[in-house]
Parts: structure tokens; sequence; C-alpha cells
């Protein structure tokens, strides 16, 4: 996620620009920048810089800033190329004349760029967003067309996810955008217009929106009537303007009433942009640059450490499964904080993985040094580019879950269990673990896996429900057996960290081994019971838990008639691989945690004694 502001109209666009950026800050950024044009000079002013929009702020004031009423800013949220003023948007074409500010991520920018280096175009950046504006500069000379047109052909051509803004300084009248999977609304003022991620630059000027829909673009013109058009087939779309009702804040959480639910309900978006451009299912591909740059030191490995904290440390061991039972390599997971004053044994062909959403969390990081001192390669799976750990690590691969605000993690783990599924299933179809018929099947599931989160979703207020009954609860016990074993200890987890109700997480079949002990009928004991692997005993722990007045919330597989006829309460999953099932069954332990939590009046989104990212020891 970045933030994107836009204004073509009649006031002075700088201060409009730069209050804007602010407003979207709530939406994470490493880097800044204007594109402003200058009416004296008819060229663009640009100003960009690495870190807080204050940043920038401080870098106009020392350049001064033309008065226009053209102009363009964005925050970036890196997704190729480190955050540094360079890469920073917005970003010029090779002429000069066109200007372009952009969220999301162009798949296909490689072979795109390497044609237009062949046709003469030389790069200053490292991002694909500057690829994207050449060769648009280069379809409008190509076709000599105007910009609108040359947008259009060109992003016929791009494959990706895009919200671009864009303006000509030849033509300083009009300003063109276009959106594929990334957000863009346009505020409809007198004579003006306003464009945005969402509306919270604009609603201080109009409370009239026009949100753009998917392949959708539009031509904003002075003095004429916004036109918006299908990217494909150039049909004229009639303009829906709606009067907006919500407040900032509202918009901030995209309607949601906190940051942690907006981000359990991104998830299939989230886990779709993490995937995006890495999984080609029809070709049989998953390409990661960090994987593939580094396959035979995989391939050869003969153990992977998986390093990380909290709900990163709980991926690490979904990973564990996942990797053993798909590709047959050696895992060992370790709590970072362990690793790194055990004097563990670190040999220099083992691979360490080490996963951690914020990229900066001390002990992670420290264990990451250790490793690499003692020759280990380190790979890491984080979810900020330019991170410490992100720079620390020798190679790695990015989840694209966009900024998680929420201190509770829920998006970060679902695209980090993403990011390890497809390193598994690459490395055990190289190693022949997996057969090419079983490969393809565990790839259109992975593509098919956000339509099944969404399904999950959709139980929603069915958990709301089984939270008003066992919020008072002062004890839960999660479990769960295999894949889902690290789920049960990520359920535990979510429910304490924001509702302060102790829970534990534990193998069903450890409940034998001493849990069992606590359970009466005040205990609601959440099980996880896919009809996959080892159904039949943890149907036996259920009916041991029932026979001593436990009550049972159970996440089960869709069609499920046996442990719904024994549960209190039982939650459906669809169908899917085992090795998939962790993705679902997470989605209703985050909904009853976060249910359970408000209604205990918790501070959902920053819950007591915890911060986003522990940097300290
Ligand atoms: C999880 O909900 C918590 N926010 C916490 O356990 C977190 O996972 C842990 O601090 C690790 O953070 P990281 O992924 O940013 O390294
Ligand atoms: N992919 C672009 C970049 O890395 C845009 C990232 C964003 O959405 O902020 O610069």
């Amino acid at each position: 996620m970045c933030g994107i502001v836009g204004y073509i109209g009649h006031r002075d666009a700088y201060p409009i620009i730069i209050k804007g950026l602010q407003r979207l800050e709530y939406r994470g950024y490493d880097s800044a920048g204007v594109a402003l044009y200058n009416e004296e000079s008819k060229r663009i002013f640009t100003v960009k810089t690495k870190g807080k929009v204050q940043d920038l702020i401080d870098k106009v004031e020392l350049n001064g800033s033309p008065f226009t009423n053209l102009g363009m800013g964005h925050t970036r949220w890196a997704s190729h190329g480190e955050p540094n003023d360079v890469n920073s948007h917005p970003h010029l074409s090779n002429s000069g004349n066109l200007a372009i500010i952009h969220n999301g991520i162009i798949e296909n920018y490689e072979a795109l760029k390497t044609m237009l280096k062949q046709e003469g175009f030389t790069f200053k950046s490292d991002t694909d967003t500057e690829v994207l504006v050449n060769f648009i500069e280069y379809v409008q000379q190509k076709e000599n067309v105007k910009l609108g047109k040359a947008v259009q052909l060109a992003l016929n051509q791009v494959v990706g996810a895009y919200a671009i803004v864009i303006f000509d300084v030849s033509n300083p009248d009009e300003i063109v955008l276009a959106r594929l999977g990334s957000p863009l609304a346009i505020g409809v003022g007198d004579d003006e217009y306003f464009i945005a991620s969402d509306a919270t630059p604009f609603i201080d000027y109009t409370k009239d929106a026009i949100y753009l829909e998917d392949e959708e673009m539009a031509i904003i013109k002075r003095g004429t009537a916004i036109q918006i058009r299908k990217i494909g087939d150039d049909s004229i779309i009639t303009p829906n303007v709606q009067e907006l009702e919500f407040s900032l804040e509202q918009i901030e959480k995209g309607g949601y009433e906190h940051f942690m639910l907006k981000e359990i309900f991104e998830q299939p978006n989230a886990i779709q942009d993490t995937f995006r451009g890495r999984l080609l299912a029809d070709k049989g591909i998953i390409r990661m640059a960090g994987v593939d740059d580094n396959i035979d030191r995989f391939l050869n490995a003969k153990r992977i450490l998986i390093i990380g904290c909290g709900t990163s440390w709980h991926a690490g061991l979904v990973a564990e499964y996942i990797i053993e039972d798909l590709a047959r390599i050696p895992v060992e997971v370790e709590y970072a904080s362990e690793f790194r004053y055990r004097n563990p044994i670190i040999n220099k062909d083992d691979i360490v993985i080490a996963i951690s959403q914020s990229g900066e969390t001390a002990d992670t990081l420290a264990a990451i040094k250790l490793a690499k001192a003692n020759g280990a390669f380190v790979f890491g799976v984080c979810n900020v580019v330019g991170s410490s750990i992100a720079r620390e690590t020798d190679a790695g691969a990015f989840t694209h879950a966009g900024p998680e605000i929420g201190v509770a993690s829920t998006k970060a783990f679902t695209t980090q269990i993403t990011v390890l599924v497809l390193l598994a299933l690459r490395l055990g179809k190289e190693k022949g673990v997996i057969n090419t018929t079983d490969y393809y099947k565990y790839l259109y599931e992975m593509m098919a896996i956000p339509d099944k989160i969404a399904e999950v979703l959709e139980s929603n207020a069915f958990l709301e429900e089984i939270a008003a009954i066992y919020k008072d609860a002062t004890n839960f016990l999660y479990l769960g057996r295999g894949y889902n074993f690290p789920v049960a200890l990520e359920g535990a987890l979510k429910l304490k960290e924001i509702s302060y109700i102790h829970a534990e997480g534990y193998p069903a079949a450890e409940m034998k081994h001493g849990p069992i002990a606590l359970i009466d009928e005040q205990m609601p004991i959440v099980v996880i019971a896919t009809r996959k692997g080892h159904y039949d005993k943890v149907v036996s722990n259920i009916q041991e838990i029932k026979s001593r007045k436990g009550k049972i919330i159970a996440v089960v597989m869709k069609g499920d008639t046996i442990v719904k006829n024994i549960a209190d309460h039982t939650i459906e999953i669809p169908e899917t691989f085992e090795a998939l099932t962790p993705l679902l069954t997470t989605i209703p332990l985050q909904l009853l945690s976060y249910y359970i939590a408000i209604m205990r009046d918790c501070n959902v989104d920053q819950p007591r004694n915890l911060a986003k990212s522990v940097t300290i020891e």
C-alpha cells in the first residue's frame, strides 16, 4: 500500500498535495515525493526523498515550490528497489515530459525494461514504475498519440497491479489516471479534481467522489467533464459520483472499526499480491529471485534452520511441516531469542530462514548476524523493503502484505506461509519429491486460496456470536495436530495479546499429558479438526474433552458431520490440501480473538504492553 495524491484545478496544488500525503501516512511508507508543473519553466519540478513526509516538506522548502495548479505526490511502500531518493516517486520519462506515480507491482517490467533499453531508453532507478512511465512514453512516440491513448495502449501490454496518475508537461491542462488492483478515488470539486488512494486527502474540499473500478481509466481535462473509459475496449463509463458520509478515521480504516479487522479482511488480496508474478500455474512456474539465484544452495542444503519470534515463529513451524513433507529437507525452528544465546551449532552449508513482518525485531536481527558470522546463508521472509533484516540477509522474498498496522499480526502470518509454501513446492518439484501432476494441483490450489479465505471470512458474524458466549472465560485451550498444531499456537497468541485472556496452544495428542486436567465446563477449547491427517484421533480427543464437559469450538472441513454432532460450535472451512489448511484454519481464530477483545473493550489495534515491532531485547 502506498499513498497517491493528485490535483488539477484552480488552487495552489502543493499545499493540497502535501496535506493529502500527511493524511495518507497511516498507509505506511518508506519514502515520498512530489511533482509539480512549473508554469514558468514549462518543466516538471520534482522533489523526492527517502523518509517521512516531513522530510519531504523540509526538502521542498529548501528548493522552494512553484505556484501551480497541476501536481501529484506519492508515499512509497517499496516493492522493487530499495527505499532511497532515486527510487522514490514521482518518476519522469527519459524526455522529462511525463511524470508518474504508481501504487502496485508491474510483473513484466523486466521484459519491458530490456526492450526499452534496446530502444535507447536509460534508467536512473531500480523500480518497475520508471519502466512503466518510459513504456508509456515509448508508445506515445511510436504511435504518435496523446497521453490518454498512450496510457491505454501501454496498459494493455502491462501485467500486474497498478493505480497510476500521470501528466504530460506538453499538455498541462490534463491529467490521466488508471487502476487495476490498487485503489483510486477522485474528488469532484467546482472546476477542480482531487485524486487519491482514498478520500482522506480531499474530504475537506469535497464530499463528491468517484471510485474508479478495476480496468478503468480517467482523463481529466481542465474545463471539460471527466471522461472514464474501460482500458481494454475503450468503452465509455458513466461517472458514478457518490456523496461521502464517512469520517476521516473511518476512511483510514477502509470502513472497518479497527485496522486489525481491516487487515484480516485484506488477506485474500494480500496473498494474491504475495504470489503475484511469482506463481504462474499455467506454466508450472514458481519464481522468486532470492530463491532462483540460490537454488543450488537450497537443493544441496543439509538442513534449514528457521528463526523468528511470535507469530513469525509460528509461521516457521508451519513451514517445518510443509518443507519436510513436500521437499524432504530437514528443518529446525527456533525462537530467535533462544537461538542467539545458546551457542547453537551452525554449519556452513546450513540455510537459515529468518521470518519477520517488521524486519526490525532485535532478537531476529541478532540471530541473523550470529548465523552469518558462522558462515550460514541467510534468507529473509520480510514485509518491509529496506528494513534492517531485509538488508542484513543474503537474499530473501518479500511478503507483499502491505503495511500491517494492527499490533496483532494477521495478514503477515498468512503471507509468510504463502512465501514458504511456494519455496517448499519449488524445492519439492526440483528434488523430484513432488510429481508433476501433484505439483500442478498444488499450484492451482494455491491460486484458489484467496477465494477460499474470502469464503471463510463469511463466517464473520457467526464468530461474533461465539465470541459473545465465551468473552468472559478466564482460560482457553487451543488444540491442533500436524500442520495445524502451529495454528493452535497462533490462535492462542492472538487471543492472549488482544483480549488478555490466558490461552495455550497444544498438539491435540498432548492433552492427555497434562492439559486435560484443566478441562471443566468453564473451559472453552478450540480444536482444529480438518478432515485431514489424523482426523480420527482428533475426534477421539474431542470426545475426551466432551466427556469432561469442556466447551468445544471446532474448525472443520465443509460437510463434516461427525465433529458437528459432538462440538458445541463448528466453523467450516472449504476443502483444500492438508499442507494449505493453515491458510484457512487461522482465519476463524483471528476473528474469534478480535470479537472477544472488542467485547472486552480492549484496545485491539494497540494492546497494552505490546509494540508492533520489538526493536529492543
Ligand atoms: C504477533 O501478533 C505479535 N505482534 C508478535 O508476536 C510478532 O509476531 C513478533 O513480535 C515478531 O515480529 P516480526 O514478525 O515483526 O519480527
Ligand atoms: N512497485 C512500485 C515501487 O516499488 C510501487 C510500490 C508502491 O505501491 O508504493 O516503487
